[in-house]
């Protein structure tokens, strides 16, 4: 596919997936906005960046929980550049406890401010540079936590709340930006990890989450994929019994 060239923002991009998308948009050939709350992680990724990759990356601040941050970081990259082709909203604090209690209101307060508000702020202040794109994606990592009906995390119910803030975001820019020709890419994957053997059985790792977002990018302009939706593993004692035949018993079933 080529990305070569393109100008791709990600936020929260000073370490894990973020830095991983960042990475994986360079390895392709892009320039690279690195956006994270501490500018010498965001610096490092653009080190990694420029040592590894073909593309090419900037570093800046960015805390989605500060409408200030956001708004200089906004005039910032329209000094730099008159267009974003994609925005990837990967910036997200996750928040432990199944009890209300069980997180101080500050914490609270900055898992949706981040998440919610900082993806909607950040959002409208790049649209004009998104406009300006001759192929704008605006990709969004939400997770299964946004998901209408989704329990099975053990998050914070404000991290469920900030998830579904940035599906109900998604679901409405998806359709009006639509006519515009801006593509709205959300996923909505379950917990994963950074790395792992990327196996039936396994966990699902960053590295396919990441691969993902490539494909939807990479598609040409007709190709409007709006979700990622992912079939979490189950326990063995709940799989269906199918699941469970030996091989031998597959090998001498007769086929009719
Ligand atoms: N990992 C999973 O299991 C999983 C599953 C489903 C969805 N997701 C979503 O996928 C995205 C990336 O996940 P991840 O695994 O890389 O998450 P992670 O390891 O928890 O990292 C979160 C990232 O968001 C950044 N961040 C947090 N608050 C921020 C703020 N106020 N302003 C700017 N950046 C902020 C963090 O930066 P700092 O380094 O400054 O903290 C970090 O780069 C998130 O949106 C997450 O909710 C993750």
């Amino acid at each position: 596919m080529k990305l070569g060239g393109l100008h791709v923002v990600v936020t929260g991009a000073g370490r894990d997936s973020g830095r991983a998308l960042a990475l994986a948009f360079a390895q392709r050939g892009a320039h690279v906005f690195v956006a994270a709350r501490d500018l010498a992680a965001a610096a490092r990724t653009a080190e990694l960046i420029a040592e590894g990759t073909p593309g090419t990356a900037e570093a800046f601040a960015c805390d989605l929980a500060s409408p200030d941050s956001i708004r200089a970081f906004a005039a910032e990259l329209a000094r730099r550049t008159n267009h974003v082709d994609v925005l990837v909203n990967n910036g997200a604090a996750y928040l432990h406890g199944e009890e209300l209690g069980d997180a101080e209101d500050e914490a609270i307060a900055a898992t949706i401010a981040g998440a919610a508000t900082g993806t909607v702020l950040l959002t409208k202040h790049l649209l004009p540079l998104l406009r300006s794109s001759a192929r704008p994606d605006i990709v969004n990592m939400i997770s299964a936590c946004g998901e209408a009906g989704h329990r099975r995390s053990q998050a914070h119910p404000a991290f469920y709340a900030a998830k579904h803030a940035q599906t109900g975001l998604a679901e409405i820019l998806s359709h009006r930006l639509r006519a515009d020709g801006i593509r709205v890419i959300s996923l909505f994957p379950p917990d994963f990890v950074q790395d792992g053997p990327r196996e039936q059985h396994g966990p699902l790792t960053a590295q396919s989450v990441v691969e993902c977002v490539m494909f939807a990018v990479g598609q040409p302009r007709d190709c409007f994929i709006r979700e990622f939706r992912f079939e979490q593993d189950q326990p063995r004692s709940a799989r269906p019994a199918s699941t469970d035949i030996d091989q031998d018993t597959l090998d001498d079933a007769s086929v009719g």
